[in-house]
């Protein structure tokens, strides 16, 4: 081409694209927002330009054939002038989507789907989503081989979503660092159950078929959404405080659970005796068959736990996540030690208390256990290394070693006090020490270098 030409075409594309923006937009004129929040491990989780303040998931699931049918209505607040926005989905079929009632394009790549409203959304101002799906949706395979996302069972599912599985039953920004308030309604045909977070907010059966309606009313980060659909012994009473517990077993796993769901409320009261307040407006959880989940997860007032995980350990463990992980939540996935380690010392004090094994010997042991000195929990090497072994063992050695320098009314002080100033909130492990220091008034960086961050075991515990 003749280099005349191809100045005229340049010229008079960047008068189509002017034409373009000016046409469609009336006031801002925005930019798209980031696909990612550049999690240190999962660099897309989470979405740039907006915080979600609510979800309203409105699902309907047939547990015979697999098929989920959702609708998403998401309300969130814009923090730049938007062109267009992400929203993090795994599998299903986006049928449509609109923002502030209008149609909006929707464009799928991978777990990725971008919203583009008719008109650019404003820096600051709140707008609403409604993301209407379907299909039949799938567990994740995590890097470290765990099974998380949707887990079909005979008689229906199991919905969990620790790191990254609940994009795999609702479009969001899927990253911890930004929590929202809940509402969560799903149809299945009467007589099958349908358990989730928070206060039971009606029933309603209609045609046959019931709605099981959720409401948290207290923020959550959405790794900790959970779904139980299907044959559920579902029961509901009161901690002598007045807490509303809610408790769903699956009829196979009813007989054996049946001792320890009695003394839960006993538990969360012993959690609250050491943490602070309980920071919910209800408790509870939910037990399965072993072969439905190879693990306990934390999921926020209800967690969920396979029948062989149901002990006391692993109960006093979810629990102490619901101060530690769900209520103060990690601002990333690197912060996940904060998570595990409370939950792991958690255990060590409640074995002190109800087994008669002081935390000095589960110190020891945790120190003479190889496994534990692979990294520093500050900093595991990868995803697949986010639940092993240094974050739980070696965390709660960071904690313990805390209160070895500072003392027992001052390491309390901060266990309370960290629950309480990030109460529904995010930190990360920068918050965390500057916060144990200035609580206690002690310099701590020798515990941080040696055993937050050092490699390897110290000569001396
Ligand atoms: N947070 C859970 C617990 O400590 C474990 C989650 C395991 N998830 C995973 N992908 N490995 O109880
Ligand atoms: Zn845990």
């Amino acid at each position: 081409m003749e280099p005349r030409a191809a100045v005229r075409i340049v010229v008079a594309l960047g008068v189509l694209v002017l034409a373009g923006c000016t046409a469609g937009s009336v006031g801002v004129r925005g930019e798209p927002g980031a696909a990612g929040v550049r999690d240190p491990y999962f660099p897309r989780l989470g979405n740039g330009g907006y915080d979600v303040q609510h979800y309203d998931l409105a699902l309907d699931y047939d547990p015979a054939t697999g098929r989920l049918d959702g609708t998403a209505e998401i309300t969130a607040r814009a923090t730049q002038d938007l062109s267009a926005f992400h929203l993090d989905l795994h599998g299903l079929t986006v049928e449509s989507a609109t923002v502030d009632g209008r149609r909006a394009a929707a464009n799928r790549a991978g777990d990725e789907l971008t919203v583009r409203p008719r008109q650019d959304i404003e820096d600051g101002s709140r707008f609403r989503t409604v993301i209407r799906y379907s299909g039949f949706p799938r567990p994740v395979t995590d890097s470290d081989d765990a099974h998380e996302g949707w887990l079909r069972s005979p008689s229906g599912a199991l919905a969990v979503g620790e790191p990254s599985g609940s994009m795999a039953w609702f479009p969001g920004s899927h990253h911890p660092s930004d929590k929202a308030t809940y509402d969560i309604a799903v149809t299945v045909p009467k007589g099958v159950q349908a358990v989730s977070n928070g206060e039971r907010a009606g029933e309603r059966t209609v045609g046959g078929r019931t709605t099981h309606s959720w409401h948290s009313a207290e923020p959550m980060a959405s790794y900790l959404a959970i779904l139980a659909v299907g044959d559920l012994r579902v029961t509901t009473s009161r901690t002598p405080s007045g807490l509303p517990v809610v408790t769903a077993v699956d009829p196979k796993a009813a007989k054996a659970s049946a001792d320890l769901l009695g003394e839960l409320p006993d538990y969360v009261d012993w959690c609250a005796r050491h943490f602070g307040p309980y920071p919910f407006a209800s408790a509870g959880a939910i037990v399965v068959p072993s072969e439905r989940i190879g693990y306990a997860l934390e999921t926020q007032t209800r967690p969920v736990f396979p029948l062989d995980q149901f002990d006391g350990t692993t109960l006093v463990h979810e629990l102490a996540h619901q101060w530690f992980g769900n209520s103060v939540s990690p601002e990333s996935w690197r912060d996940i030690w904060l998570n595990e380690s409370f939950a792991t010392y958690a255990e060590w004090m409640w074995r002190e208390d109800f087994e008669d094994v002081p935390v000095e010997d589960s110190f020891e042991a945790a120190y003479e256990d190889d496994e534990n000195w692979a990294f520093p929990p500050a900093e595991p090497p990868g995803p697949d290394d986010l639940f092993a072994s240094p974050v739980y063992g070696r965390g709660a050695m960071v904690l313990h070693q805390v209160r070895e320098a500072v003392g027992d009314d001052a390491f309390f002080r901060i266990v309370r006090g960290w629950a309480a100033e990030h109460r529904h909130g995010n930190a990360s492990t920068d918050d965390f020490t500057a916060y144990a220091e200035e609580r206690s008034g002690k310099d701590l960086s020798e515990v941080w270098d040696v055993w937050l961050y050092g490699d390897g075991r110290p000569e001396t515990p």
